[in-house]
């Protein structure tokens, strides 16, 4: 009875589904009570077996606000865009030819700009002189959205480089010739940026406080350099000239832009900021040995991590880090390809176990970490079990406990020979490290701070990640509960805050249907955006999830030129939303009779959703309303302590065997401290009041000791039990240019997009003059530079 009017994009496989899951049906979090009848057009059955509104009328509006723009370049050579400023609608276009007999030093650049969201296209070539630009060094647009833009240009083949600036949106472009030749895209200084850094093919350390029109040059023998709070810069240099020679930098700050310099730690292996964090890796006293140090004062202060040790071929990683606390990944020994997740308190300082025989390959350097920035403490990724298996795990408490994803209550197993475990019949998302082996999955998981709780990713159902083709499943709960959204692989974004999920089909052939929802992914619909169908080579929207207007980027068989249609979806929404569109969400939700139901990190959020059945339009300004309230204290508030761990399925903390009788001494601020602990300690930031206070207490031994390893040769060790605890930090670790930093930053957010093209020319670029171009104490994401870092400025669309 529920396929009689399947007319919806693969309404048909729903109704399959609908009918047979019909019993197990439940209600989806989000509530459907209460629903507007009056508003509805007509109805049909969706993939949950739920009524969906029938949109075929739309077919004739979605046309009249479909653009089509035809570049005059042909689709060989490279094509990025970058979106300036916020809700401006500027899309800078930039496409580049290069001529393979010649160097690179020799192509063709044209230059176009968007005003309208990228409906039509004005060819802005002059505005540069038809000068080559280096498309690795990007379309570099500031973080502040005051419409600044830089374009690196190459005027000569001898090395002569000129910048491009503009300071109005890319109307107008002012040129400067630079003294130098720039080795990395310039680094704007997040809290002025009008500031500018780079470094030179020579190392040198350049700056302009004038947005570029002056250079001067700070430093010489700059391995890497980095913007911290405040307008400081962070940079490694060696006195020898060669920075090769790890493990004997220093680490410098200048406060006042060079002005004056401060060294703030020495024999540095390598360093990075993260949230309030400054990490770097220290030589210890025995030559080999490097151990993880943390200042939380900007390197005044220096503390080593306690954390367990590892042999010289294994790694660190850090994961993400947040102004609470960090996710520092540790390689296992061997080539396992697994290691532990360990998080921080919030000293940065003591850390403990919270998952094991978490996937990082060493090679591929890859982990699908992944943190689901649409609801607080949530994090995803997957572990590859002892019988080889891959699966994905969540946490919603900020590391305290993860867990195995929910089945979807509308898909079923894969029935493919290996799967013998019928209880085991889970849902596993494919990231990061399924696109490295070359699964057919186009995008990572995709989700929105504004877009609460939605999360949209490729998986498949099973007893462990399968290799068949993966489908498309959705969550509104930020991953308590997930549906089958579409089948087969899709590339998808999230646009009007969540009100409005956009897809189209992954596939070799050329394609002209776009599919929609405006239920968060319950009910789709298609849209015939053309009768000339296009290969489909990436979709666009102004980044943040607030846009209505959508492009799909792709060429025509006839001839290879760039086609980019733009549909405006706003038309569809025929009415603002209002009051009644919104209803009450718990997060966190998972035991509505609990007295705790909804409780993380000690407190309870409720905010205010659109309803799924309500189709109307956020605003742009539309901004996220919530409520908190604190909870009283449980066994989920905390991690546990060093030396202790959770049991699967338990949430009691057990002493790890080897720890037992070796209470923890270590050094902070140069005196020893001994942990006396019950296995218990909060979880930074948790704000829980009463309830389960467990015993914890730190001790000042009134015992001198050295807390770290700079300015001392010898390191003397104060005592056996604490040998047994800290042991020796070897880091596997390679320096990197901060434009590699910001690749590997936005490649972790649930950012769904990919960027190719650029970064790996430049990584080559940064290898030719001798420092290697992969790192493992990156923070894949930094929480705190959100603002800065977690929109694509700057995207490559196409190889
Ligand atoms: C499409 O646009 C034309 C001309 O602007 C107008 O006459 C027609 O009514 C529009 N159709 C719809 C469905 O909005
Ligand atoms: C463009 O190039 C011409 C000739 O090469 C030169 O005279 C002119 O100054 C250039 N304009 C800019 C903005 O660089
Ligand atoms: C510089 O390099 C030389 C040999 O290459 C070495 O003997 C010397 O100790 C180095 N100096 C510093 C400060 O690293
Ligand atoms: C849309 O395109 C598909 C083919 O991709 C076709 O089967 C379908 O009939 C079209 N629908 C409309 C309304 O034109
Ligand atoms: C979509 O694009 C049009 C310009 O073509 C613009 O006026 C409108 O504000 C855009 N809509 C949104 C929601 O960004
Ligand atoms: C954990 O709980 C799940 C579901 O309750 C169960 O299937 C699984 O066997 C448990 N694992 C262990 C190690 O007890
Ligand atoms: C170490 O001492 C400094 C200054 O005395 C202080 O700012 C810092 O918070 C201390 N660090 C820890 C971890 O206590």
């Amino acid at each position: 009875m529920f396929c009689v009017t399947c007319v919806v994009a693969l309404g048909l496989l729903g109704c399959v589904l609908g009918r047979e899951e019909q019993e197990g049906l439940q209600k989806h979090p989000g509530g459907d009570e209460d629903r507007r009848v009056a508003e509805r057009w007509s109805s049909s059955a969706g993939q949950n077996g739920q009524t969906c509104r029938d949109f075929s009328g739309a077919q004739a509006t979605l046309h009249n606000n479909t653009n089509t723009f035809t570049f005059k370049v042909r689709t060989m050579g490279s094509l990025s865009s970058a979106w300036v400023g916020d809700g401006t609608g500027v899309l800078l276009v930039l496409t580049t030819f290069h001529l393979p007999l010649f160097m690179m030093h020799f192509g063709q650049s044209n230059l176009y700009r968007s005003g309208d969201y990228g409906k039509t296209f004005k060819d802005v070539t002059p505005l540069i002189n038809h000068t080559f630009i280096q498309t690795e060094f990007g379309i570099a647009v500031s973080p502040d959205h005051t419409g600044k833009v830089i374009l690196t240009g190459v005027v000569s083949d001898i090395g002569g480089f000129r910048l491009f600036r503009s300071q109005d949106f890319g109307l107008n472009f002012a040129s400067t010739d630079l003294p130098f030749e720039p080795l990395i895209q310039m680094l704007y200084n997040p809290a002025d940026c009008n500031t500018l850094l780079t470094l030179s093919i020579s190392l040198e350390l350049w700056l302009s406080e004038d947005f570029g029109a002056t250079w001067k040059k700070i430093y010489d023998s700059v391995c890497l350099v980095r913007w911290g709070p405040k307008s400081n810069i962070y940079f490694t240099t060696n006195t020898n000239g060669s920075c090769n020679d790890k493990g004997m930098l220093e680490l410098r700050k200048t406060a006042d832009y060079g002005r004056s310099f401060q060294t703030i730690a020495t024999k540095i292996f390598s360093f990075v900021l993260g949230g309030r964090f400054v990490f770097a890796s220290i030589m210890t006293g025995t030559e080999t040995e490097r151990r993880i140090h943390v200042s939380v004062d900007g390197g005044e202060h220096w503390n080593m991590a306690q954390l367990p040790s590892v042999n010289h071929e294994q790694f660190y990683s850090i994961l993400a880090a947040n102004e609470d606390m960090i996710f520092m990944h540790v390689d296992d020994p061997g080539d396992s390809g697994v290691g532990t997740i360990y998080v921080s308190d919030d000293r940065g300082t003591v850390f403990s176990k919270s998952l094991e025989r978490h996937l990082y390959t060493t090679t591929g350097s890859d982990t699908d970490f992944t943190v689901i920035t649409s609801l607080r403490g949530v994090y995803m990724t997957s572990v590859l079990t002892e019988d080889g298996a891959l699966e994905t795990v969540i946490t919603y408490n900020q590391g305290g406990k993860w867990q195995t994803l929910r089945h979807p209550q509308n898909s079923h197993c894969s029935t493919d020979s290996s799967t013998n475990r019928p209880n085991r019949c889970r849902l596993h998302i494919h990231a990061s490290y399924s696109t490295t082996m070359r699964m057919n999955v186009p995008m990572l998981p995709l989700c929105q701070p504004n877009a609460v709780g939605v999360i949209l990713a490729h998986g498949s159902t099973g007893d462990a990640e399968s290799a068949l083709s993966p489908d498309v499943y959705v969550s509104d709960d930020g991953g308590y509960t997930w549906l089958l959204a579409l089948r087969g692989p899709h590339h998808y974004a999230i646009m009007d805050s969540g009100g409005l999920l956009v897809a189209v089909e992954h596939t070799n052939s050329p394609v002209n249907q776009i599919k929609f929802s405006t239920d968060e992914g319950q009910c789709w619909n298609t849209y015939n955006f053309t009768n000339d169908p296009l290969h489909f080579s990436g979709m666009d929207s102004e980044p943040g999830s607030r846009s209505m207007n959508v492009s799909l980027w792709g060429y025509r068989n006839d001839f290879r030129k760039w086609v980019v249609i733009t549909i405006d979806f706003r038309k569809l929404l025929t009415r603002d939303c209002d009051e009644g569109d919104y209803v009450q969400w718990l997060a966190h939700s998972a035991d509505p009779s609990g007295p705790t139901d909804g409780c993380v990190l000690g407190y309870q959020e409720t905010f205010l959703r659109l309803r799924k059945d309500s189709v109307c339009w956020h605003e742009r300004d539309f901004s996220v309303s919530k409520t908190a309230s604190p909870c009283p204290c449980t066994l989920d508030d905390y991690h546990c302590d060093f030396g202790y761990y959770r049991p699967e399925n338990s949430s009691e903390c057990v002493e790890q065997e080897e720890m037992k009788g070796h209470p923890l001494e270590f050094c902070l601020n140069g005196t020893t401290e001994q942990l006396q602990t019950s296995g218990y300690r909060k979880i930074p930031g948790d704000r829980c009041e009463g309830g389960f206070q467990p015993e914890r207490k730190e001790t000042d031994l009134m015992r001198m000791c050295i807390s770290n390893a700079l300015h001392t040769n010898s390191l003397s060790d104060d005592g056996p039990s604490r040998a047994a605890v800290v042991v020796p930090v070897v880091i596997v670790m390679l320096l990197v240019s901060a434009v590699t930093a910001v690749w590997l930053v936005k490649k972790y957010v649930c950012g769904g997009r990919f960027l190719v093209h650029r970064y790996s020319v430049m990584r080559e670029n940064v290898e030719a003059n001798k420092i290697e171009g992969v790192d493992d104490v990156e923070p894949h994401y930094m929480e705190t530079e959100k603002v800065h870092y977690n929109e694509d400025s700057d995207q490559d669309l196409l190889e």
